[in-house]
Formats: structure tokens, C-alpha cells, sequence
């Protein structure tokens, strides 16, 4: 039984997911093939903490919010990311620091530090992936690891594995999708009559928004997710900033209703598309659907992906978009996607 080591870079709610996971569910890894053992975690809050023999899962995540690593052996008040990235006897560097969408740092520099020590990386994170993904693509097959990234974009539910892996042998003409629960749910609420303010309440109460709303609903948290699905499965080499993006701050109560009496929806609709010249638009805006297109349906927080190919037409999955054990089971599966490269299963 192969064990793979991992070093946690964040210890906020998708990172302590998955130790919960490992902790609480070993069988599940066993079905898999592998076992897996924390050995470093690190965290602005917490410090940092290698035991190379296995941290005390237990222990660590009994600790409240406020206390810290040091004290206990291999801990500081430090996070040291960059040295216990690099020097931490991990296999797979677990990337779940926050997004910044300016610069995608310091999780751009933590996975470079792993890449360039030989280590694997998984990760949620949408900063580095839309801003940098190309490049720490090239980077990690240069260095023969993976650099897997399945969750940045509706957390577990499969979109980018689906279509590499599924879809393979189809030509992707387009990919539209919604891509972000909160607006998708405030939409929802303000056709049953809340005001836009209201439903942005709720969805906070819910834990669906970001802290700050306005990613959520003015559209650029959907931008970073266009822009990895479109270089991913398009190929098409742009940047965030070139995906033409307008939220749903403008949208009224009136509006909805109108839409509605008219038999069609407001969605937030990402979207990214080849055109006849070759070149691929991204764009995120919201759109009144009609009832029969294969997003209109989707309600509430859960998010969807609908990809246009040639022999297939339409084909969409939808699941959930957020979470902290939903994306949990994000880096789930590129953990398998790193087991299957290491069993010589696939090539770099
Ligand atoms: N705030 C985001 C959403 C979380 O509502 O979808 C996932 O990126």
C-alpha cells in the first residue's frame, strides 16, 4: 500500500475538511490504493507544524481558532511556508491559502517552492490557476510532478477531469456555465420577491458569499473561473482581465419579474467560445434564459456547466459549486490524479 506524506498550506475550512476526512475515514483511501498521512501543516493563524512520523490529526484539530502550533514538537508560531514547502518530507503539497485575484500570490509562489522541490501539488485555489496555470503547468511537467487543480472551478463536482477525460475525442466548441452559487441564489430569492440587498443577506447568512459580496456578485469571481476553463479546455492562452465581465449588480426586482411573466430566467452565465476565426471569447454577463436552454433550471446555490461539442451537442453536469467537504473531495480527486501519474498510469 503506497502512503502518500502531505503538507497542508492552510488550515482554514477545505484543508481541515480533508484531515477530517483522512482522519475519520481511512477506509475510503484503502478502496483507492493509498493511505494518507498528514506530516507538515502551515497556516497564518495556527504557525506551522512538521512531524515527519505523522501529525496527531486528533490533536490538531481540536485547537481553537486563536492557539498555536508552537510548543508542540516541529511547531512555531512561524508559518515558514516557503521552508516547510520545500524542505518538509511531503510527496503532495495540499495549496488552500485564500485567492487573490490582483496576483494569484502567495500560493503562485507556494506552488512554484513545491514544483521546484520535486513535490506534487493539489489545489482549490482559483488565484494561481487563472492567473499563472499555463506557466506552473509547464513548470511542474518540467520537474515530472503534477499540478492538479479539479476544485478551482465548482469545487468536487467534475468539470475540467470531465472534459479532458470524458469528453476526449469530441471537439469543445464552447463551454457556458454558472459558476457562482451566491448570485446564482440570490437571482433565485429575488424571483420569490426579495429585494437584490435582501437576498445578498441571506446568501451571507447561508456562508454562500465570499466575506466580501461583491467577487460574488459583480461578476469577478466567475471572470478567474472563464478564464481557467477557457485556457484549459480551449486552449485559448488569455488572462482574467480578458474576459469581459458584467455582474448582477444592475439587475432589479422588476426585471426578474418580467423575465418571469415572459417564461425566461436571470442567470449569471460564464462563458467561454470559439469563434469561426479560431479565436476564443470569454465573457461573464447575466443573460434571461428560456426555459428550455440546459442552464435554466438551475436553482439555488448549485452550479452548472453545459459544454457545446460536435457529436454530442450539449452536455452538462451540475452539482455543487462550494463547501468545505465538497471541495474537499476536490483535491480528493486530484490526489487519485497524482496516484495514477505516480503508478505510471499516465504521463506528465
Ligand atoms: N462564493 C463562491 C460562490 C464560492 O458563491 O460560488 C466558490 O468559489
Amino acid at each position: 500500500m503506497t502512503t502518500y506524506n502531505l503538507a497542508l498550506i492552510g488550515f482554514g475550512g477545505v484543508n481541515r475538511a480533508l484531515a477530517e476526512l483522512i482522519r475519520d475515514e481511512p477506509q475510503r483511501f484503502l478502496t483507492l490504493g493509498f493511505e494518507l498521512r498528514v506530516v507538515a501543516i502551515t497556516d497564518l493563524a495556527f504557525g506551522s507544524l512538521v512531524q515527519g512520523d505523522g501529525v496527531d490529526l486528533d490533536a490538531v484539530l481540536a485547537m481553537p481558532r486563536g492557539s498555536s502550533f508552537d510548543g508542540l514538537p516541529g511547531g512555531s508560531p512561524d508559518p515558514r511556508n516557503e521552508e516547510v514547502i520545500r524542505n518538509s518530507p511531503a510527496d503532495i503539497v495540499v495549496e488552500a491559502t485564500f485567492t487573490s485575484p490582483i496576483d494569484g500570490e502567495p500560493a503562485v509562489s507556494h506552488v512554484k517552492w513545491a514544483i521546484e522541490s520535486g513535490k506534487h501539488v493539489v489545489t482549490t485555489n482559483k488565484g494561481p490557476v487563472a492567473l499563472s496555470g499555463p506557466e506552473l503547468s509547464r513548470l511542474a511537467a518540467s520537474n515530472g510532478v503534477r499540478f492538479e487543480y479539479e476544485g478551482a472551478v465548482m469545487s468536487g463536482t467534475p468539470v475540467i477531469r470531465l472534459a479532458h477525460k470524458m469528453l476526449g475525442g469530441l471537439e469543445l466548441r464552447a463551454v457556458q456555465g454558472i459558476l457562482n452559487g451566491t448570485s446564482n441564489y440570490v437571482l433565485g430569492r429575488m424571483e420569490a420577491g426579495l429585494r437584490l440587498d435582501e437576498a445578498i443577506a441571506e446568501a451571507q447568512e447561508l456562508g454562500y458569499a465570499e466575506a466580501d459580496p461583491t467577487a460574488d456578485i459583480g461578476g469577478s469571481d466567475v471572470r478567474l473561473k472563464v478564464a481557467i476553463l477557457a485556457n484549459e479546455l480551449l486552449g485559448a492562452g488569455i488572462h482574467p482581465r480578458d474576459v469581459e465581465t458584467t455582474g448582477i449588480q444592475d439587475i432589479t426586482s422588476d426585471d426578474v419579474a418580467k423575465a418571469l411573466a415572459s417564461g425566461l430566467r436571470w442567470k449569471l452565465i460564464g462563458e467561454a467560445r470559439r469563434e469561426a476565426d479560431g479565436r476564443v471569447v470569454a465573457t461573464v454577463q447575466p443573460i434571461a434564459l428560456p426555459s428550455d436552454h440546459p442552464l435554466a433550471g438551475i436553482s439555488g446555490a448549485t452550479n452548472a456547466a453545459s459544454f457545446t461539442t460536435d457529436l454530442l451537442g450539449a452536455v452538462t453536469v451540475s452539482g455543487p459549486g462550494a463547501g468545505r467537504v465538497e471541495t474537499a473531495y476536490a483535491l480528493i480527486s486530484d490526489i487519485m490524479a497524482v496516484n495514477e501519474f505516480a503508478k505510471g498510469a499516465v504521463r506528465a
